[in-house]
Order: C-alpha cells, then structure tokens, then sequence
C-alpha cells in the first residue's frame, strides 16, 4: 500500500484512495456496531428511537462506500486490506464501555463529525476527473452524515455536556487524529472490541414495567381512552422490543453476512419510525405515551432462541407474522369504526411488516443452508417453545400477506392453528369472554402479543 506525501501537492492515487476510503468505511462499521450494542442499554425511549434510524443510517454508508471500494479493486464484501491506524482503533474500543447517555451521545456526535471532515478531506485531495465516482459516493455518504446529525439531535442526551469519561474519549479522538490519519503498511487486523449481549433491555424510569404475565396488573382502560391505549401498548409492547430484538441479533451473532445485518438494520429503522407513528397518534388523541403499564414480553420470547436461524424463526417469521395478522385486523376494525386516520397509518405499519417476514423466510433458508424441511422443523421447534410459555394470538390469519412474504403454506397453517389454540384457552379460562378477534386484551397484550 502506498500513501502520498500530502505536502506534495499531488492528487491521490488508487492506492490511496482505496485506503482512505477503507478508514471510513471502517470507521462507519464501527459506529454500526456500537450503535447496535447500545441500543437495548439506553433506557430514553428517544434514545432507542434515535440509535435506531442511526444504526440503518450507518448501515448505508457502509454499503455506498463498499460500492466504491470495489471500484478501486478492493473486495466488494469490505476494506481489503485496509487497517486503521491503532489510536483511532483504541478510541472506537474504549467508546465500547460508555454508560453514560450523554457520553454516548457526545461521542457519536463526534465521531459522526470526524468522518464529514475525513470525506472533505479526501475532496480535497482527489482529482475530480480520474476519480468521479467518488464524488458521487462522497455526495451519498454526505446526505446520511445530515440526516444522521437531525436524528442525534432529536435524542435529548445529544444537547448535553458529556461526563468525565465522554470527555477523556473525545480527546483520545482528537489526539488520535481521526479516521483521515493514514494506516500503517502490513499492520496487523486491530481485534474490534464489542458490546456484551444483554440479558433484559433497560426502560427509562418513569415507566410502569410490569411482567409480561402480569400484564396489565390492576389496569383497566376507561372506554374513552381504549385506543390510545392499544396503540401506546403496541408503540412500548410491540415497536421498542422490536428495535432492541433485531439490532440485539446483530450484537449476538457478529459473524453473520453483512447483508442480513444491513437487513436487520432497515428492520430497525421502521420499528423506530412505527413507534414514532404511534407516539404521535396517541398525542392526537389526547394522551401522553407513559400514561400506561408497559412490558417487553416480545424480547422475552426472543430469548427462547440461541442460534441465529431460531432468533429470526421466532421474531421475524413467528411473531412479526402475528404482527402481519394484527396490523391488518386493526387497520379494518379502525375503518369500520370510522378512524381512517388510524386504519391508514396501520395500513401503512403492515406493508413494511410484510418485508420484515421475508428478511426472517429469507434468511431462515440461508441459514437453514436451503434446506426446507429443515426450516419447517425448526419453524415447529420454535412455536412448541414459546407455546410452553404461553404465547398466543387472537388476529386472524392472513394467508395472502403471509404469503407474498414467502411464508409456505404449512407455515399458515401452522400460525392459524395457533390461533385456535390461543381462542380455545381464552374460552377455557373465562367461558364467554372470546371477545372479537383483533382487540388488545390480556390474551393478546400480555406474552401472547404478537405484533411487530
Ligand atoms: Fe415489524
Ligand atoms: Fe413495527
């Protein structure tokens, strides 16, 4: 690899471009995987929300630079041989212990900052003729480092000073130089230091947190009030777990295809963007989201899955399939009692749920190495499981959505058997309190919930 004397004056070469290219790609790959880290462990809802879209953000910017990269003759799949150079890999390993919120925030900020001034830069330094393409990618990447500044500024941390620790981080960054300082030549790989799985997601205090079985405890809704209170339950219930669940497999499983986590990281981003939707809804309506109990009984039933082919089984195929159902039951019951507001927005919710299925069909059969009656018996393993605790829905099954999102028709079956299932133990418990399918009740709001 060889790097151009920058005092020379010369424009860059190849070489050169692809290795400064590789320290942003790197450094766009590490903000990616903290993010993802971070995300269960911010108790803030607007933290979750705010990493949330961060995460699919810096997802983008991976693959646009990856794209040019591979026009530089480096492998498409990542930076070749590109290292970092070891202060700004020990700045990226130290941010991995942070804590603190606004030292998280501070830093990501920061971070975010040192790689606009990186592509700068390489803007300077580059013949826009020879290398055009770059221009474009510079462009791309630009637009998501705006984007990426409005949503760390819409998480209240992001205005306030860092702790001690934020602050000494923020000097390693700035004595380390930055992502645009040079690498070494045949450097050896810096090990990537990464955030720990975590056992149970954090809620920010004022929130009632109860167990999933417990599940509304002593709460009744008042008739007035019962929609804002299924929505604010599938915003908290259904929107958040989802968030924390999908960038969670990525901090799992760090060996997965790039792909599927860039999945996963869109999956993210419309969870956020769900519950946002949501928020807004129940404020039009006259509520405030925390004005009811809570649980995170979906990231529980997560937790029945160990591999990453059970993980996606249980939460895009199994329960986002629920999820599918229930958007679809909702958005009908909310036109027929004349809120076309609510039925569009759930309208809207249940198309993406429907590429969230196919990221789970679709990644169930690579990682199933193609194998479809493999697939099956662990789509049937996983709903033994999580019917061993209790888990159940009440939405009507919908084959065609199912479908389009590459479900088999074994599988349908398997979901409306569930379905019965969950019907038949609801009339068991409290003969005559069926209750018309699609209404958020204990059955289908406590751990038998199963909408994403
Ligand atoms: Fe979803
Ligand atoms: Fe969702």
């Amino acid at each position: 690899m060889t790097t151009a004397d920058p005092a020379a004056g010369e424009r860059i070469s190849v070489d050169e471009a692809a290795e400064r290219w590789g320290r942003i790609a790197y450094a766009f790959e590490r903000a990616f995987e903290l993010t993802a880290g971070w995300i269960p462990t911010v108790p803030e809802t607007l933290g979750k929300v705010a990493l949330g879209h961060l995460l699919y953000l810096d997802a983008l910017a991976v693959d646009a630079v990856r794209d040019r990269l591979a026009g530089l003759m480096r492998p498409p799949e990542g930076g070749g041989d590109e290292h970092p150079h070891a202060a700004y890999a020990a700045f990226t390993n130290e941010a991995v212990d942070l804590r603190d919120s606004a030292d998280r925030a501070a830093v990501l900020r920061a971070w975010h900052a040192d790689i606009r001034s990186a592509v700068h830069t390489y803007l300077d330094r580059t013949d826009h003729g020879w290398d055009e393409p770059s221009l474009r990618t510079a462009r791309t990447v630009l637009g998501l480092l705006d984007d990426i500044d409005t949503r760390l500024a819409s998480w209240g941390p992001a205005a306030k000073s860092p702790g001690a620790a934020g602050t000494s981080l923020l000097g390693l960054l700035e004595r380390s130089g930055g992502c645009a300082r040079p690498g070494t030549a045949g450097q050896d790989a810096i090990e990537r230091r990464r955030s720990a799985p975590v056992r149970t997601p954090l809620r920010q205090p004022d929130l009632t947190v109860l167990p999933a079985d417990e599940f509304p405890g002593g709460f009744r809704p008042e008739p007035g009030e019962l929609m804002r209170y299924q929505l604010h339950t599938i915003a908290f219930t259904v929107e958040i777990c989802a968030v924390e669940v999908c960038s969670q497999v990525i901090v799992r499983h760090p060996d997965i295809p790039w792909e599927c986590k860039r999945d996963l990281a869109r999956q993210v981003d419309d969870e956020a963007r769900h519950f946002e939707l949501l928020a807004r809804r129940v404020t039009e309506l006259g509520g405030l989201m925390g004005d009811y109990p809570i649980h995170h009984g979906i990231w529980d039933y997560f937790t029945l899955g160990t591999t990453p082919l059970e993980e996606l089984c249980i939460q895009q195929v199994i329960q986002e399939g629920h999820g599918l159902d229930a958007d679809v039951v909702f958005a009908d019951l909310c036109r027929k009692d004349g809120d076309r507001v609510t039925a569009r927005l759930f309208d809207f919710i249940g198309a993406d749920e429907v590429g969230h299925v196919r990221i789970g069909t679709t990644w169930m059969r690579h990682f199933a190495g193609g194998d479809d009656d493999r697939v099956l018996s662990v789509f049937e393993d996983c709903y033994r499981r999580l019917e061993e605790h209790a888990f159940g829905s009440r939405f009507v099954v919908q084959e065609k959505e199912r479908l389009l999102a590459g479900m088999t028709r074994a599988q349908v079956a398997r979901a409306r058997q569930t379905v019965l299932d969950t019907m038949a133990r609801t009339l068991r418990k409290t003969p005559g309190a069926g209750g018309a399918p699609g209404t958020v009740t204990r059955a289908t709001s406590g751990p038998g919930l199963a909408a994403c």
